[in-house]
């Protein structure tokens, strides 16, 4: 079974926002952004833009009929700034205009005066200033301080991690139009409807059965629309409320990077202890997490970082604390992984200095370390159907990493100038939403007299390809063809109060709602079936085109079946709700059982350094990988090569750069670098691991979204093994992302100035 999108994408023909046929007397929107990081505002000049060709109207916070706050966790976010501005890009006011070009030009012709007040964009300088969006949060299991004494060794240090775009090819956008009766309806390009539908019924001061938000499906998401598509949404539906006009507001990429929240950067310390035998025995790690000037997501993120502190590890003493430090950039938010990757590119980083300290391979205390079933992890939830120790077995024979490991070493002793590097990078990855309540959704299904059967759930398809799985659930539970089969828009008018789809468990979520409702038509027809024909429905199979199973008349298919259930009345529609069982979590004592199941897996970096020029390619990436039991093998792989690309283009080339002024320097493809075809691993070998799956994963097919990202972070490691078989003295601090620059750099240190900090990035 292969996604169902490619073919309609290669042809153009899959509806985007940008692809909706544009409605007589749409208004065009344009968003006027804070020119300065930080600030009081004290005046708007609108007269000029007011005047320029084609302008219809200039909304600012005082058009805002409801409240103007969009902050989902705290409520610290206005929609259009009041006040103050805090970060640059920030929208102020909302251009409404006849044409696209017009509302731009008309955005150059606002003044705003602003009285400058002082900028941080470290998040270090914002905790030790108290500048914190939330208290600190610590999650502890054992007695770290106690063990220190007592370690053979204890190794110190510190691991900075940068920002990443999301670079979703469809920028961000909304469209919005006047309902009757004073409401709005809203296509937008987001990870979350109900998050849109709930924010703009606030700005608006509407019930949220007013507003009604339609998603047929994004050119993408990884996190940057869990929350960040509401202000767009917001601001399209503030635009139509406010002139009763359709409302386009569509992001040019340029304006998207400058205004849109990334991944968050870390700046970490770390202090490891280990025994002789190199068993980790104590961990502490202090999380200072660069949130920007508003919470978002940023609590929720940092909360994910401490549950995977250890990553794939068992530590029976771990002291973990993390800041979300207010910075002037702009609010940081959910990204593939949502904190998790940054928590475990702080460990391996103390694991490979003990290595590298100890002259060990870094492999050795990863694998003596790995997790069994029953540890516990820090918030004291058991590893259950641990799968850490299978997964690094079983590449370790199957791809022969002793040979591996011989290559790179044979190489580098014939070699000068060109340098192998390898890393290993195990994962353990917790699927659920953090946040217990929001582990719930529905499906909507419906069959129509004809047999066919269209299906509405939670989902938002962004490409991952859940519209699939869902179309294949319900296939196999109805026992039809695929091609009966509609997958609907996700419109909060059919299914309400979802979750966005996001934390890997969309398909899990919505695909048991799905399996649910069809099971409950399934089992009603059957009855029909056999009173129609008086029999005993039990054991008995609906198949498509087919006749059914045993006794009922050869005559009789889904086709008649439907019809024959429709003409005695029997409803044809069912709506699910599924909520994940047994869940819980405790986040005054940080403990319980927050996750319905983890992913496992382990991969295998190759690297070769130009030892002249500082830069790489990436040789191969070979994972095994724990799916569980896939049921849509193309699927599946393509979310594990996709994030493993992503995880390596954070860890290599993607580098965010903001200068002191809070300003983006990184802010268009021209600066800011992603991997293309080029940069992808020359080999990439995934194997699907014997596990038996999850029964709380949807046909137990584990989730795959997130977790593949972590792979990545192997790139980094092998990378830095490379360098310091060319230069076995540097100093290389653990900083990421290692572009071809900082490799350079690492190679020649007696070049390099000496600095104050790691890396100076406003001087890029
Ligand atoms: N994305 C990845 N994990 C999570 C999570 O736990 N919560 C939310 N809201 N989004 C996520
Ligand atoms: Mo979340 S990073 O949108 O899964």
């Amino acid at each position: 079974m292969n996604h169902l999108d490619p073919q309609r994408h290669v042809r153009g023909e899959s509806q985007y926002l940008d692809d909706v046929p544009t409605q007589q007397g749409t208004l065009y929107a344009a968003v006027f952004e804070s020119p300065l990081a930080h600030g009081k505002l004290l005046a708007l000049d609108l007269s000029a833009a007011l005047a320029a060709p084609g302008v219809v109207r200039i909304l600012t916070a005082e058009d805002i009929p409801g409240y103007n706050q969009i902050g989902g966790i705290v409520p610290d976010e206005p929609l259009l700034a009041e006040g103050h501005v805090h970060f640059r890009g920030q929208p102020v006011a909302l251009v409404l205009a006849r044409t696209e070009h017009q509302a731009h030009a008309a955005l150059k012709l606002i003044k705003a005066e602003i009285e400058l007040l002082p900028i941080i964009t470290d998040p270090r300088v914002a905790a030790a200033q108290g500048e914190l969006i939330v208290p600190p949060r610590t999650f502890k299991i054992g007695d770290s301080a106690a063990t220190w004494a007592s370690c053979a060794h204890v190794f110190e240090g510190v691991a900075e991690s940068g920002g990443q775009e999301h670079l979703y090819i469809e920028t961000q956008g909304a469209y919005a139009f006047p309902t009757e009766m004073g409401g709005v309806r809203i296509i937008s390009s987001t990870q979350g409807p109900t998050a849109v539908q709930r924010h703009t019924a606030h700005v608006l001061g509407l019930g949220m059965h007013q507003v009604e938000v339609d998603v047929t499906r994004l050119g993408g998401g990884f996190g940057g629309k869990e929350d960040q598509a509401t202000p767009w949404g917001a601001l399209a539906a503030l635009g139509a409320f406010c002139t009763k006009k359709p409302v386009k507001l569509v992001l040019d990429r340029m304006a998207d990077m400058r205004m849109t929240g990334k991944r968050h950067p870390y700046s970490s310390d770390f202090k490891i202890g280990l025994d002789e035998n190199l068993k980790i025995v104590a961990y502490e790690v202090t999380f200072f997490q660069n949130a920007g000037a508003a919470a978002d997501l940023s609590p929720a993120v940092m909360e994910r970082t401490l549950f995977h502190a250890t990553n794939a590890y068992f530590v029976p003493n771990v002291t973990a604390t993390a800041f979300s430090c207010r910075t002037n950039l702009p609010p940081n938010t959910a990204f593939r992984g949502f904190g998790g990757p940054q928590g475990m590119f702080v460990i391996e980083s103390a694991i490979a200095k003990a290595a590298e300290e100890l002259g060990v391979s870094a492999a050795r205390i990863q694998r003596q370390n790995l997790l069994r079933e029953n540890d516990l992890f820090s918030y004291r939830q058991p590893a259950e159907m641990c799968h850490a120790e299978q997964a690094w077995d079983t590449a370790a024979r199957l791809y022969n990493l002793c040979a591996l490991r011989k290559d790179v070493d044979q190489f580098n002793l014939e070699n000068k100038l060109f340098k192998k590097g390898l890393a290993v990078m195990p994962i353990c990855f917790g699927i659920s939403f953090t946040k217990t309540p929001m582990n719930q959704t529905r499906a909507l299904v419906h069959i129509y007299s004809d047999g066919s059967v269209g299906i509405s759930t939670g989902a938002v398809e962004m490409g991952q390809g859940v519209n699939t799985k869902i179309a294949q659930v319900a296939a196999r539970t109805l026992g039809i063809s695929i091609n009966r089969i509609k997958i609907e828009t996700t419109n909060t008018t059919r299914v309400a109060n979802t979750s966005p789809s996001a934390a890997s468990a969309t398909a899990d979520l919505n695909g048991k709602a799905t399996e649910m409702a069809c099971a409950a038509l399934r089992e009603r027809l059957l009855r029909h079936a056999c009173t129609e024909y008086t029999l005993n429905y039990e054991g008995l199979e609906i198949r498509d085109e087919e006749v059914l199973a045993a006794g009922i008349p050869a005559e009789t298919n889904w086709d008649k079946l439907v019809s024959s259930a429709f003409w005695k009345r029997v409803a044809l529609t069912e709506n699910a709700h599924y909520a994940t069982p047994d869940l819980h979590f405790d986040a005054t004592t940080n403990t319980g059982h927050p996750f319905a199941y983890h992913v496992y897996g382990t991969a295998f970096t190759t690297v070769t350094v130009d030892c002249l020029r500082g830069t790489y390619t990436v040789d191969a990436l070979r994972i095994a990988h724990d799916f569980g039991q896939s049921f849509n093998h193309f699927i599946d792989r393509g979310q594990i090569e996709g994030g493993a690309m992503q995880g390596i283009g954070w860890m290599t080339m993607e580098e965010i750069a903001y200068n002191e002024e809070g300003r983006l320097l990184s802010n268009s493809l021209n600066s800011y670098k992603i991997p293309d075809i080029y940069a992808a691993p020359k080999v990439l070998d995934v194997h699907f691991l014997d596990t038996p799956g999850h029964p709380k994963a949807i046909l137990r097919s584990k989730a795959v979204g997130e977790p593949p990202l972590m792979y990545g972070i192997g790139t980094y490691f092998a990378l830095r093994d490379a360098v310091r078989a060319f230069q076995p003295h540097t100093a290389l601090p653990f900083s990421a992302p290692m572009t071809p620059e900082k490799v350079l750099m690492s190679l020649y240190p007696e070049f390099v100035q000496p600095r104050e900090t790691s890396w100076d990035t406003s001087r890029v």
